[in-house]
């Protein structure tokens, strides 16, 4: 947390109710300008609702929206600032571009000179940038999702906010183009230097775009931090699962480590005789044929668990970029393993294997 003077946006201590169902809980979020800031969780966990309370699309009930310092709305007093005077950009899912304006006057909508509102060439720069030159003139019928998803995005900049607010921007496109449109995304949000918060219930898309990611369930934020900190150090199970499919073991705490049919991992601070559980990533295990040792890969702590015991490759399958072999690991259970390349040992061979115990998470066992 930066603060309630910071620039940007702060929304602090937000609670939020339909009827009964309260589905924000003291949610505290805030965004830098030039930060792009995910917020990431399962459908229903108010992620929305957070948005739309930011934009005052949806009247504040308890907490404080602030933005540069400044409180323009706060729980339980009048006066909330309404939405068209909070210098907030919004996109949301549908894009609702206007369909009888062509591109230029969708985007030249609703742009106040006066205001800070982008000019002419701005707009050509915008349309050059992502690709969309030619497209000045079309009607949004005419053109594909990714460009239409472009057209909602210099829409929402062209009145030059502060603040951007995105809602899943990228779910109706189609995973072939979704990376290229995302790069092109970030590219342009960070050269405008707005405070950019966005929704997304894919961790992946939230990795590669976020600055920081505050996670979601449930009405709460259960963790946030950078990319790299949410996947190497989860809070939790939830987290842990949410990155990403794991391989979960149950074990108990003995001498400040929790032995499992793959090695003992470190079990941190949970006490000794405690109920543990241990969830191992498939892209931690490091392989080689059976007369070889497995090595650390660049990146990886110089000390691999070492699984003791060869393991039965039961299938290997590529993936292109990597390959996918399930383990046998004995008492009919087995474990997924992603190798990066082709490693694609016959069904019934034997391989050894390391595991890099940062891509391996121990939490103190959760009732399930
Ligand atoms: N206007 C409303 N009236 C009543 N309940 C609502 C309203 N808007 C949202 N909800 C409820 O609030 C909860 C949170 O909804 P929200 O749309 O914020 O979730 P979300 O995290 O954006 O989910 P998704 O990923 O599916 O878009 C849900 O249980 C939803 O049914
Ligand atoms: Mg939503």
């Amino acid at each position: 947390m930066r603060g309630d003077s910071a620039t940007g946006l702060s929304l602090s201590g937000i609670s939020h109710a339909f009827g009964k169902n309260r589905v924000l809980d003291n949610v505290s979020v805030d965004v830098a300008p030039g930060e792009l800031v995910c917020l990431l969780g399962p459908s229903g966990c108010g992620k929305t609702t957070l948005l739309r309370i930011a934009a005052g699309l949806e009247p504040l009930q308890t907490g404080r929206v602030a933005i540069d310092g400044v409180a323009i709305a706060e729980g339980g007093k009048a006066g909330e600032l309404p939405p068209e005077r909070r210098g907030i950009g919004l996109m949301f899912q549908d894009y609702a571009l206007f369909p009888h304006r062509n591109v230029r006057d969708n985007i030249a909508f609703g742009i106040d000179k006066k205001k800070g509102g982008r000019r002419a060439d701005w707009i050509d720069d915008a349309l050059a940038q992502m690709g969309l030159t030619n497209h000045a003139d079309a009607y949004p019928h005419t053109l594909s999702g990714g460009q239409q998803q472009r057209v909602a995005l210099i829409r929402a900049l062209a009145p030059g906010p502060n603040i951007l607010l995105l809602d899943e921007p990228f779910s109706g496109l189609d995973v072939g183009r979704r990376a290229q449109i995302r790069a092109d995304t970030l590219d342009f949000v960070k050269k405008t230097g707005v405070a950019a918060l966005m929704v997304t219930h894919d961790p992946e898309e939230a990795m590669f775009m976020a600055d920081r990611i505050f996670v979601m369930n449930d009405g709460r934020v259960v963790q946030s931090g950078s990319p790299v900190d949410l996947y190497f150090q989860p809070a939790n199970a939830f987290v842990a699962e949410l990155f990403g499919p794991v391989n979960r073991f149950v074990g108990t705490v003995h001498d400040g480590s929790v032995e499992t049919p793959l090695g003992k991992f470190n079990a941190g601070t949970l006490a000794e005789g405690s109920a543990a559980e241990v969830m191992i990533r498939p892209e931690a295990f490091r392989l080689s044929t059976e007369d070889s040792e497995p090595k650390p890969m660049p990146g990886d702590p110089d000390d691999l668990v070492v699984v003791s015991q060869p393991l039965e490759v039961l299938t290997a399958r590529p993936l292109g970029r990597s390959s996918y072999l399930l383990l046998s690991i004995g008492n009919g259970c087995s474990v997924e393993t992603r190798i990066p390349g082709a490693f694609l040992p016959g069904a019934g061979s034997m391989v050894r294997a390391g595991i890099n115990p940062r891509l391996a998470h121990v939490f103190a066992a959760a009732a399930r």
